[in-house]
């Protein structure tokens, strides 16, 4: 019967309507590898793939996100200008397992190793222009939040200088101390 095919194609293609709607609804309109709807920005290439699911301390999240525990975003002043469109953190330029070595895109610094046992070490380096004092606890804090190495001497601009509460820096310092040790592939 003519009206029975017609109700059949109608039932196919509110059949198909659902399933392509529920399937849009779960997978989302986003293409694969787009750091966000509006695409990856420079800071996001990275981070992505190395953002964990949940947060095992408070100093692992303002580690990815510059976050404090409120959910307030983490002030700062210096750095690119993509981190003030983009946002970003620690990871972003000194990566998941903080032993930097990435160019940080948009300016001519190589982010430098932050593990803790790496800041707290004698340098040896050969040639490295400008020779300081290994760090200690207090002088991590304050190349964190005021952008001064061990010799008092500033930081390239192109590390922020953070504004945080003496519990999140505190915590942020104890987290750089569990990359000691990590291999690299570690998350
Ligand atoms: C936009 C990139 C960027 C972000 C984001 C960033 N840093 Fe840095 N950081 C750098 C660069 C570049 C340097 C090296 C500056 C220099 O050598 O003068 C640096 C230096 C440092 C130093 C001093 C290391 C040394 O060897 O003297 C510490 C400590 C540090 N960063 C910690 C952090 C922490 C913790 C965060 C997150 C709250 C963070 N950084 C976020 C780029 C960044």
């Amino acid at each position: 019967m003519k009206e029975r095919d017609i109700l059949v194609a109608l039932g196919i293609a509110a059949g198909l309507i659902l399933v392509t709607g529920t399937l849009i609804l779960v997978l989302g309109f986003r293409p694969i590898g787009a750091g966000g709807p509006a695409g990856p920005g420079p800071g996001q290439m990275m981070r992505g793939p190395f953002q964990p699911s949940e947060f095992s301390s408070n100093g692992q999240r303002i580690y990815y996100t510059a976050t404090s525990r409120s959910g307030e975003p983490i002030a700062f002043t210096g750095g690119p200008p993509w981190l003030y469109m983009h946002g970003g953190s620690c990871v972003d330029c000194h990566g998941p397992d903080g032993r930097g070595g990435y160019l940080v895109p948009m300016t001519s610094q190589m982010a430098p190793d932050i593990r803790y046992s790496t800041l707290t070490s004698e340098r040896h380096e050969e040639g490295e222009e400008m020779e300081h004092p290994p760090y200690t606890k207090a002088l991590t804090r304050r190349a964190i939040t005021r952008g001064l190495d061990p010799a008092g001497q500033p930081l390239d601009p192109a590390m922020p200088r953070w504004r945080m509460s003496e519990g999140d820096i505190d915590d942020l310092v104890d987290y750089l101390k569990t990359l000691d040790g990590r291999a690299s592939s570690d998350k």
